[in-house]
């Protein structure tokens, strides 16, 4: 075999999600479906983010609670097969040694440009605290730490990835090469899953109008209730265009969700009404989420091989973690590292 064959590391990819709630199917289309598509090809790493949780104070016991949820999520997923790790992200501890590294070769104006702070600071205008605003940099250190190639993320992530690009390539310019320089990963189709009932703002795991989202863990009686419910025009007939934001953004799901290009949809549901057709959305997203939910309720029953597998995904996630910390320790003149 030729040496830079046998030498060549398979691309990494690396990605995490709050469990802030149960994720909705925008968290779904837009990210983990593209994980476990990810998940076969790539040597990957994919994490429950608790720590950036804790940003806007949950309660402890639902975090618990949600956190386990959540790294069960990412079983049923089967995003831990092959040699894939699997984690949560306080179990690794590296992940905050890095992180207040990477605090002192960010900018302030730089992270002052989040717009996702400005959209957080507003929402929780009574705790705006400084991990809201040094979000982004736990999020660069989580990526950088892994030497990660690729990050599979929606679109409201884009600007927080060119962050950790600029942190990345500003400590290579100082010190020299110490972490790869991630891409982001957006899916050709949803990447930004609009709200049912505001189909101009993205689908969100804050909003407080229960029909405003699908989770995925939803049962088929609630998904076509939410269909049902989703706001559209009066124009009755289904085709992509603009204007018609809410039956774009339905068009966007089922077509993520069959495969179907939106030509062949309108085709499909030409004559038909809005009624038939949100049914149609309704069903391919109950057929798209039915094997996961099996198996997610068979693994949230085995709390123990839940404990297992996340005290095993820590290890290794640490482990993976520490090669580049130390690293990064030593170039920046940490004594004795
Ligand atoms: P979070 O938990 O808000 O969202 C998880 C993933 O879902 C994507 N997403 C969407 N995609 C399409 N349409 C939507 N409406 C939609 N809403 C959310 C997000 O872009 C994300 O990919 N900060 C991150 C978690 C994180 C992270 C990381 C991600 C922590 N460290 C390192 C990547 C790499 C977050 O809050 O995601």
């Amino acid at each position: 075999m030729p040496e830079e064959i046998k030498t060549a590391r398979r691309k990494r990819v690396l990605s995490l999600i709050q469990p802030t709630a149960v994720p909705h199917i925008g968290n779904y289309i837009g990210a983990l479906r593209n994980w476990a598509a990810m998940a076969e090809e790539y040597d990957c790493v994919y994490g429950v983010a608790d720590l950036h949780a804790l940003t806007v104070r949950p309660e402890p016991a639902v975090l618990q609670k949600q956190s386990m949820e959540a790294f069960a999520i990412l079983l049923a997923l089967d995003l831990r097969r092959g040699n894939n790790i699997v984690f949560v992200q306080s179990h690794a501890p590296a992940h905050c040694q890095l992180n207040w590294l990477l605090n002192c070769y960010t900018q302030f104006g730089e992270a002052s440009r989040m717009t996702q702070f400005k959209d957080k600071a507003a929402e929780h205008a009574d705790n705006v605290n400084a991990g809201l605003f040094t979000y982004p940099i736990l999020m660069a250190a989580d990526i950088l730490i892994h030497q990660a190639d690729y990050v599979p993320i929606g679109e409201d992530q884009k600007q927080h990835l060119e962050l950790a690009r600029n942190i990345a390539e500003r400590f290579n310019g100082a010190y020299g090469q110490v972490f790869t320089v991630p891409e982001p990963f957006l899916g050709k189709i949803g990447s930004r899953v609009k709200s049912l009932q505001n189909p101009t703002q993205k689908m969100s795991k804050s909003d407080r109008n229960p029909k405003a989202s699908i989770s995925i863990l939803d049962t088929p009686e609630a998904i076509l209730k939410k269909c049902k419910a989703a706001v559209t025009d009066s124009e009755s007939i289904v085709r992509y265009a603009e204007g018609k934001e809410g039956i774009n953004n339905l068009m966007t799901v089922l077509a993520a969700c069959t495969g179907s290009s939106y030509e062949q949809i309108e085709r499909d549901f030409a004559g038909k009404g809005y009624g038939d057709f949100k049914a149609a959305v309704a069903e391919a997203i109950i057929e798209e989420l039915r094997p996961f939910q099996a198996e997610y309720k068979r693994l949230l029953a085995d709390k123990a091989y839940l404990e297992q597998t996340a005290r095993e995904g820590a290890e290794a996630a640490q482990r993976h973690a520490m090669r580049t910390t130390a690293k990064a320790m030593k170039k920046v003149g940490l004594w004795g590292t």
